[in-house]
């Protein structure tokens, strides 16, 4: 097939030049708790200082899903130059009963989440990949999810 040479031209130079960001969406903010019970330090391991935080519950809203976040397992790891990295399963449960597993992984205050569920009207978080920043909250863990590549439903 041959390209017109002037638009094969600025398609190239569009690519080179102009890197776009990925698009986001936001999807929920977090405040996920600690209680400390069943805490469990299990010391220096050969990754690092491991140490297992269960999460004792929370509560999420956004625009498309909110409700409260039932327990989950931080199993964060501090490595070897101190930086934190964040190892984390927890459930949420919508305010219109659906249950959707998450798993965050992150360094530092970057964290990518996926999710899991079986429910139909929120089939589509199957297909998300989303960034989250750590916002600070008092007796809190607060998190800013965000979908990344900006498209919402069937993403
Ligand atoms: C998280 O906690 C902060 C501080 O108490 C509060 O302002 C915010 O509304 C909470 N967010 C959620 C989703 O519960
Ligand atoms: C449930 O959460 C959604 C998304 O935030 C919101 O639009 C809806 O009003 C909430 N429903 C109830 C009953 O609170
Ligand atoms: C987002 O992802 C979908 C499918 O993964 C893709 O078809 C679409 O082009 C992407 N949109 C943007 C704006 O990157």
């Amino acid at each position: 097939m041959r390209v017109p040479i002037l638009l094969w031209l600025s398609l190239a130079m569009s690519s080179l030049a102009d890197p776009a960001p990925p698009p986001l969406t936001f999807l929920y903010a977090v405040n996920l708790t600690f209680n400390g019970a069943g805490t469990l330090n299990i010391g220096q391991t050969a990754m690092g200082r491991r140490v297992a935080y269960p999460i004792s519950g929370g509560t999420f809203s956004g625009p498309l899903m909110s409700g409260v976040a039932l327990y989950g397992l931080d199993w964060g790891l501090t490595d070897n130059r101190g930086v934190f990295r964040e190892d984390t399963i927890y459930y949420l449960y919508t305010n219109d009963s659906a249950v959707i597993m998450v798993r965050a992984i992150g360094i530092g205050r970057n964290v990518h989440h996926t999710f899991e569920t079986s429910a139909a009207k929120y089939m589509w978080l199957n297909n998300v990949v989303a960034f989250a920043g750590s916002r600070s909250v008092v007796g809190a863990v607060g998190l800013d999810v965000w979908q990344t590549n900006g498209t919402r439903a069937g993403g």
